[in-house]
């Protein structure tokens, strides 16, 4: 067995935030004073608000208010907030599958029953837009957009993002944008915000956004939701019960971010886009289906003709080859297998090189 492990098991950038980010962090650290008290005493909530308008402007087309946005201590916490905000137990949410593992386990613990259309390899896991109206039920209070997707990495086209948009209008639901992935498109395709494409749209949407993928600040844990008037006080409400609030400091290295020139960001894409590249073929040629994802950072295969389920493929392949990939069960796709892109190519080819070997072994 290969001595040293490999995990490529969560979605946790190999990389640090960006250095004007931590500068500015430090700075407020050895400034102290009110950088390092409560941040409601000081101006960088309202900072970073406007800085997060002037952001979502920018790169999603959307004109928000500052009074729209709402900061947590990571988006784990802000999709808490967004989905308890729209939804209570009984309730029913329309969403795609496989979905992020995240918002199932919050859904489940909501008592809120999740109604999936499914995303398939035939069709590049984009929705047939015909069969989506069949997920809505009486009871529907809400559709959950991941988008771009994690796990499958779809990049939801304005056609199918209309088709659920409308079905909210009609039907008086409330819409859930995760659009953390958001800089992260390949191959020319576009990110669309569902927001933008009509204000009936935008009123009932709540966006979850996070630092922790475009700058790489998984341990900063900084996020926030966009949230309409119409489910404001609620939000508020929820944030103030369970949502802790970022430190001042933090929420400064988040302003110098959304303030900063991009070229981080830009950086990151064309290495995930390289990795992607070079693993998703590599799997591919292994007789594993790996589609070329178009957004996000997971490559997503199809080990089901191994007859092993997600789990014991991974228990195997941990126990012969030293590798630990995700389990494509936790995504409501048990044969498949995610590996999030968070080593560089000369891993990868180590990674591949022991799924080889283990499917030799089979
Ligand atoms: C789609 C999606 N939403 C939310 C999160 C949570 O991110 P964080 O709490 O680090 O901001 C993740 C993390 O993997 C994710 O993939």
């Amino acid at each position: 067995m290969p001595k040293e492990l490999i995990v490529l098991n969560a979605g946790d950038p190999d990389a640090e935030a960006p250095q004007y980010a931590i500068n500015e962090a430090l700075k407020g650290i050895i400034e102290g004073g009110k950088n390092t008290h409560y941040p409601h005493y000081t101006e960088y909530p309202d900072q970073f608000a406007q800085a997060v308008v002037d952001y979502y402007k920018r790169f999603a087309g959307v004109e928000y208010k500052p009074e729209n946005v709402l900061p947590a201590a990571g988006s784990s916490a802000a999709l808490y907030v967004a989905l308890a905000a729209v939804l209570k137990e009984g309730d029913e949410v329309l969403m795609f599958t496989p979905y992020y593992a995240g918002h199932k386990t919050i859904f489940d613990g909501m008592g809120v029953k999740m109604n999936m259309v499914p995303l398939k390899a035939e069709t590049n896991y984009h929705p047939d837009v015909d069969e989506i109206a069949e997920h809505v039920t009486k009871k529907t209070r809400a559709a959950l957009l991941c988008n771009p997707a994690n796990p499958t990495g779809t990049v939801f086209t304005a056609e199918e993002l209309r088709t659920v948009g409308d079905l909210a209008v009609d039907h008086d639901f409330a819409l859930l944008g995760d659009e953390i992935y958001l800089h992260y498109v390949y191959d020319g395709h576009k990110f669309v915000s569902v927001a933008g494409l009509s204000d009936e749209y935008k009123k009932r949407t709540l966006g979850i956004m996070s630092f922790s993928k475009s700058f790489s600040m998984t341990g900063w844990r900084l996020g926030y939701d966009i949230v309409p008037e119409k489910y404001m006080q609620r939000a508020r409400l929820i944030t103030s019960l369970v949502a802790p609030r970022p430190a001042t400091f933090v929420f400064r290295a988040g302003i110098a971010c959304l303030r900063g020139d991009f070229q981080y960001v830009e950086e990151r894409r064309k290495e995930y886009e390289r990795r992607r590249n070079y693993f998703c073929k590599a799997v591919d040629e292994l007789g594993w289906p790996c589609h070329l994802f178009e957004g996000a950072f997971y490559a997503w295969f199809d080990a089901r003709d191994t007859g092993l389920g997600s789990q014991e493929f991974l228990k195997r392949l941990r126990e012969s080859q030293n590798l630990a990939l995700s389990p494509g069960n936790n995504f409501g796709a048990d044969g498949f297998i995610r590996v999030p892109l968070t080593q560089p190519v000369p891993v990868l080819r180590e990674a591949v090189k022991r799924l080889k070997a283990f499917k030799a072994g089979l």
